[in-house]
């Protein structure tokens, strides 16, 4: 089965609005018509995302936010809800990033929340999952990964469109790139654990990205792997010309 890959950037908390708007448009001037194989997009901070999305309107990237919260509205002092996403122009959210569990506090069950207001807001789903070191070299990086894989879709009654990011904790913004098996061997646990819950069709046709120190020098022998589909970019995507060679690595 040939899935399309996805490629997107994460830009975390870089660049200001006018920044963002410029990256956007140097990414789309570098990449030109050449990702039509795959599907690209960028994730800017809240307050780039309706200015950024102009820029890329006329491309033919996607818009992603970061993170979201898991009501509409509310008393949720500087939170921003699913729906105000869809409104700025976003077709994509990033959940359960590792800096969000690490330094926010959020859990499976927070994941999973906003996982489903997301879904049900009709807003498409990047949820990432991935082991710490530590973890890693204690042997249960398959339990972890399993566990979020679960707890970040408990209760969804069908996956859709929704795309899974494995980004090793260890691997992101450290320069380690797990290994292109190393990794493999954890997209296809996912694939099977996804199996296991929505059937093989479903696990067939998940997307699932492979985030965590890519660069132009090892992207195309992780997308060459059967069961890695793209990659969720971080420091590479803050530079043009580095996106653009990952996008084609991709495509
Ligand atoms: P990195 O980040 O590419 O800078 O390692 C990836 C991510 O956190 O999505």
């Amino acid at each position: 089965m040939k899935r399309r890959n996805i490629v997107a950037g994460n830009w975390k908390m870089n660049l200001t609005v006018a920044e963002s708007k410029e990256l956007a448009s140097a990414v789309l001037a570098e990449i030109g018509e050449g990702f039509s194989g795959c599907e690209v997009g960028v994730a800017p901070t809240f307050v780039a995302l309706s200015e950024t999305g102009k820029v890329i309107e006329s491309g033919s990237l996607f818009l992603a936010a970061q993170n979201c919260h898991f009501e509409n509205d509310g008393a949720y002092t500087g939170e921003i809800s699913a729906r105000m996403l869809l409104a700025a122009g976003c077709s994509y959210v990033i959940i359960g990033h590792s800096e969000r569990r690490q330094f926010f506090g959020e859990t499976d069950v927070i994941v999973n929340r906003k996982v489903r207001k997301a879904l049900q807001e009709g807003l498409n789903v990047i949820l990432c999952v991935g082991e710490t070191l530590e973890e890693r070299e204690g042997g249960i990086t398959g339990d972890v990964v399993t566990r979020q894989v679960k707890g970040g879709l408990d209760g969804i009654a069908g996956i859709g469109e929704l795309v899974i990011a494995y980004e090793p904790v260890w691997a992101i913004g450290t320069g380690k790139t797990a290994t292109s098996e190393q990794a493999q061997e954890v997209h296809a646990l996912i694939r099977r654990t996804v199996a296991e819950l929505y059937g093989t069709e479903a696990a067939d046709c998940l997307r699932i990205q492979y985030g965590g120190s890519v660069k132009p020098s090892n992207a195309a022998e992780l997308f060459a792997m059967p069961d890695i589909d793209g990659g969720l970019i971080g420091g590479a995507s803050l530079n043009a010309a580095d996106f653009a060679a990952i996008v084609r690595a991709a495509c």
